[in-house]
């Protein structure tokens, strides 16, 4: 049969690039074969072809679908090439109105967090504040409120929300504009933002796509793009971003699956190449795997400039050419445009393609209404703030009678709310917090004043974009920001709240870093701080990240660092908050007189109020931590930047390649694997309470035994095949408040997949469930957990089809990804046969693994071979796409690496649902508990009881 004799040419392949692995120190973080089978760079030189681009057929909206057929039946050749090309206007991104047939054009504006280019306007808590605050409900209230904002200034599409870059490296400049880089707390937090955005008529727009995780070379330099020399010598092509198949699907791709299933209108195509070739001319990320095989029916629109091309654009899926020419601030020339009409009339692209264009723009306008009267029109001030002179524009765009509309309504309040929760507290000692009426505060850093810079924190590049000196930093720069109206600083804040209860209590300052961390004298007598030391010492530190550049440093900037120590080096109450785009190393956290810190991210204008909410107790802090925080920078150099020196004069216009070669293995899939302790790990965060967990069970939806390893075959739908998305185990448990005072839990429920033979080496775990909910002391609340298909398969190459498999699935519930209270397994496949003796035999053994590996390589690959295999032209693509090797037994992580089963026999864990368990599950605990060095104060529960003592 066909596919194992893809199998084996694979096979044979790979065999040949594993031999020289062999002998490869697996518990090196860094390496060809760090995360499964070895690197074959030729495996990536080229995305393989993907064609003819799949038409829309309306699925999921079909009466606007028809609407827009008949739209586009009446247009002429130039109103189509028109409707596909953007052009000079009072948005960031505008297509020309067609009054003929009463279509006013579109308005696409900027951005993730605010509508960027416009006045009264609010400013929203960043990406990464939202993944922080673990809460769908305010994820989507956040989509609506924003969305609502976007509309009253006549905006039609809302350039976000971001899964890409999803976070592969810590250091990656955008970081921040999206969630987090765990795929399922991307992709819950972003299809909920994008359900709110559409529910009031918005179109969003699910960018970057795809595989867009670094700034550094993101587009071609050297000559004009696309202009083979300009004098200054060759083009060197942006960098490209090289994935396997099963990564690109269970780690980048996962998210805007998601999107697609919500009904996102557009996603927007990425500057960067992927596996070699240009993101909006991919015809294997376009057409086959977001429109045929997402079953995406909307629109592809072309991050600014990042159109390599007319009609092979077209034809690999790209729609619409965004901001519309080859140049940023003219339409003429353009790739699209009058290139669009010319290559459909010589025949290099058809009409078809190009109706399908159409159609998809217009399905989701119809779907939304927004050519309705109601919906309002550009506000004029629009215009004034944006980039391309009125000069320019070459249509008569419709505006609303009114200028400077305020759209803020009541949105600080959300804002306020999301901000505290957005933010994390990682350490308090003795109940450092929350503060009670201190009558001598001490603030230090040059986080903690008004910004001076102005309140619109674009990015400076004469600075280099080291961002910006003086005063809090509520959100970070390039097309990701926000015009302010206003900003709370924490100062202001601060003082406001220490005067209602105290009026005479001193709030003492210092906001210039060079003088904290310079020589000693701002502490003791005749100094600027007196008496000393304050009864708390707030320290407020940041970091900047913006568009354009990634992060330099995972240290807190300005010298942050000699701040937080210069001061807790005089102050034994010494409270640290951090403004951040994400992920900073902190190496004062274990300083004794640093006795709490709080991450609390880009939280938007109200950030001071956030901020004193939670330090007073107003409001208990729920956020987790939506990634890992090591203990060194270079921890994370398992997935760096690519940059150098040598790049950054090289001639080769090639040379740009960042290969994914950590695989699934990144964040805390990284540190579980190799086993390496962290200073916070994922999902982490402290309340001013206590939270129990206890009876996890978990249930299979559908009938014992009728589970298939493969997706029964059904017609495509947004989201894929829709049998991913059915529902076939739910896990159930309770959770107590043991604590005094109310406050918001985050269960969290992770899965420990099976090892696939031949594959990517499978995480040892991954989140597949967390719901915020809230409890007041002493109250206890069950909650519940759906597990999809999706959730529990792995992504094959070689079915090219998401697959159960044959082993046992840990099932792991706890509050955070290194705080595991409850567990249990379930061996979908086995129906009622799960038992713990099939559980120690799955995922995560290596023993099981090395010994088993041939035998089930065999059982798995007949198993899985069905009818619904796809063609054999695109499993060849496939398989040129993923980068596929053998693993060879020699090559497994040692046994020592691997989670054990010692912890649980030793009786370390609680026991789980004292029920007996639902068929192919089991109640035993499985082998995928950690025996690691955790190590207090982050381990696991003690012994039947809490876990131990946090601080
Ligand atoms: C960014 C996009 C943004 C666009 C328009 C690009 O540089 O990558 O995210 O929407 O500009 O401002």
């Amino acid at each position: 049969m066909l596919p194992s004799y893809e199998k084996l040419l694979a096979a044979i392949v790979l065999l040949t690039a594993t031999q020289s692995a062999n002998g490869q120190n697996l518990t090196s973080a860094i390496g060809p074969c760090q995360a499964g089978p070895c690197w074959v760079q030729s495996e990536y030189d080229v995305s393989p072809p993907v064609y003819p681009s799949p038409n829309a057929t309306g699925i999921g909206w079909s009466a606007a679908f028809e609407q827009a057929a008949n739209f586009v039946s009446q247009l002429t050749a130039e109103e189509k090439a028109q409707l596909v090309t953007g052009t000079p206007g009072p948005c960031v991104g505008n297509i020309g109105p067609i009054y003929r047939l009463g279509f006013k054009g579109l308005c696409l504006q900027d951005g993730p967090l605010a509508i960027r280019e416009a006045d009264y306007a609010s400013v929203f808590p960043a990406g990464v504040s939202v993944a922080a605050s673990w809460d769908k409900t305010l994820a989507r209230q956040r989509g609506v409120d924003m969305a609502m904002e976007f509309k009253g200034k006549g905006a039609d599409v809302a350039l976000g929300p971001v899964a890409g870059p999803l976070g592969r490296s810590a250091y990656g400049g955008r970081n921040w504009e999206g969630f987090s880089p765990d795929p399922y707390l991307t992709g819950e937090l972003f299809a909920t933002t994008i359900e709110g955005m559409q529910s009031t008529g918005l179109q969003a727009c699910a960018k970057h796509y795809i595989g867009n995780e670094q700034e550094t070379q993101r587009n071609p330099t050297g000559g004009l793009p696309t202009v083979i020399s300009a004098g200054g010598g060759p083009v060197i092509e942006a960098v490209s971003s090289n994935i396997d198949d099963r990564t690109m699907h269970e780690l980048y791709l996962w998210p805007f699956q998601n999107a697609v299933k919500s009904g996102v209108a557009s996603v927007m195509c990425s500057y960067n190449r992927i596996n070699g070739t240009y993101g909006c001319q991919n015809s294997k990320t376009l057409n086959g795997l977001l429109k045929e095989e997402l079953g995406f029916q909307g629109y592809v629109m072309s991050d600014w400039l990042a159109t390599h091309s007319g009609y092979l654009a077209a034809t690999s899926g790209e729609d619409m050419d965004m901001p519309g020419g080859i140049g940023f601030f003219s339409d003429n020339p353009s790739f699209f445009g009058g290139n669009i009409t010319a290559a459909v009339n010589n025949g290099s692209l058809t009409e078809d393609r190009l109706d399908d264009m159409c159609r998809r723009i217009m399905s989701p306008y119809f779907l939304l209404q927004q050519g309705d009267a109601s919906y309002p029109a550009v506000d004029p001030s629009s215009g004034d703030l944006n980039f391309f002179p009125a000069s320019t524009y070459h249509y008569n765009f419709t505006y609303n009678t009114q200028a400077n509309v305020d759209v803020r309504d009541d949105h600080s309040q959300l804002i306020r709310e999301l901000g505290a929760a957005g933010s994390v507290l990682l350490k308090n000692t003795n109940n450092a917090l929350p503060l009670k009426t201190p009558a001598n505060v001490g603030i230090f850093g040059n986080d903690a004043g008004e910004p001076t810079d102005g309140l619109y924190f674009d990015g400076d590049g004469d600075l280099l974009n080291v961002g910006y000196e003086f005063g809090v930093l509520p959100v970070g720069g390039g097309s990701g920001t926000g015009r302010f109206t206003y900003v709370v600083s924490p100062l202001e804040a601060i003082k406001t709240k220490v005067y209602s209860y105290n009026p005479k209590a001193l709030v003492q300052y210092i906001l210039n870093n060079t003088l904290i961390a310079g020589p000693g004298g701002y502490f003791g007598v005749g100094a600027i701080i007196h008496p000393t030391p304050p009864d708390v010492c707030l320290v407020f530190v940041k970091t900047w990240a913006t568009e354009g550049y990634d992060r330099s440093s995972l240290l807190v900037d300005w010298d942050g660092t000699q701040v937080v120590e210069s001061v807790a080096s005089l102050c034994p109450n010494t409270i640290v908050v951090t403004h951040s785009s994400g992920i900073n190393v902190m190496p004062w956290a274990d300083n004794p007189n640093v006795t709490a810190i709080i991450a609390a991210h880009y939280p938007g204008e109200q950030v001071g109020n956030s901020l004193v909410d939670l330090l007073w107790g107003d409001v208990n802090p729920s956020g987790k931590l939506p990634y890992t925080i090591a203990y060194k920078q270079d921890d994370y150099n398992f997935a760096p930047i690519e940059n150098s020196s040598a790049l950054l004069t090289t001639t080769d216009p090639n040379a740009w390649q960042s290969n994914f070669e950590n695989r699934l293995l990144i964040d805390y899939r990284h540190f579980d694997f190799f086993n390496e302790s962290v200073q916070y790990e994922f999902g982490y965060g402290l309340s001013y309470t206590t939270f129990s967990m206890s009876s996890l069970s978990i249930a299979p939806s559908t009938a014992s035994g009728s589970i298939s390893a493969l997706p029964p075959s059904n017609p495509t739908e947004p989201g894929g095949n829709p049998a991913l998305w059915e529902t076939l185990y739910t896990a159930t448990l309770t959770i107590t408040n043991t604590g005094s005072v109310a406050g918001a839990a985050v269960p969290q429920l992770y899965l420990g997949l099976p090892q696939p033979v031949d594959e990517d080496f499978t995480p040892v775990k991954v989140l597949r469930g967390f719901e915020k909910i809230m409890l007041q002391a002493g109250e206890s609340q069950t909650v519940t957990f759906d597990l999809t298909r999706r959730d529990i398969s792995y992504w094959d190459r070689f079915t090219q089809q998401w697959t159960i498999g044959t082993s046992a699935i840990g099932v792991m519930a706890g509050f955070s990804s290194r705080e595991i209270w409850l567990t249990t397994s379930c061996s979908p496949l086995e129906g009622s046969s799960g038992s713990a003796s099939s559980a120690s035999a799955g995922y995560g053994s290596a023993t099981a693994l090395a010994s088993g590996m041939m035998s089930s390589a065999m059982a798995s690959g007949s198993s899985m071979i069905s009818a619904s295999m796809p063609a054999a032209s695109s499993m060849v693509s496939s398989a040129m796409m993923s980068g596929s090797s053998m693993m060879s037994a020699s090559m497994l992580p040692s046994a020592s690496m691997m989670p054990s089963a010692s912890m649980s026999a030793a009786g370390m864990m609680p026991s789980s649902a004292s029920a007996a368990p639902p068929a192919g599950c089991s109640d035993v605990p499985g082998p995928w508990q950690w025996s690691g060095n955790w190590g207090p104060p982050h381990g696991p529960p003690a012994a039947g009881g809490p876990p131990a003592a946090r601080s």
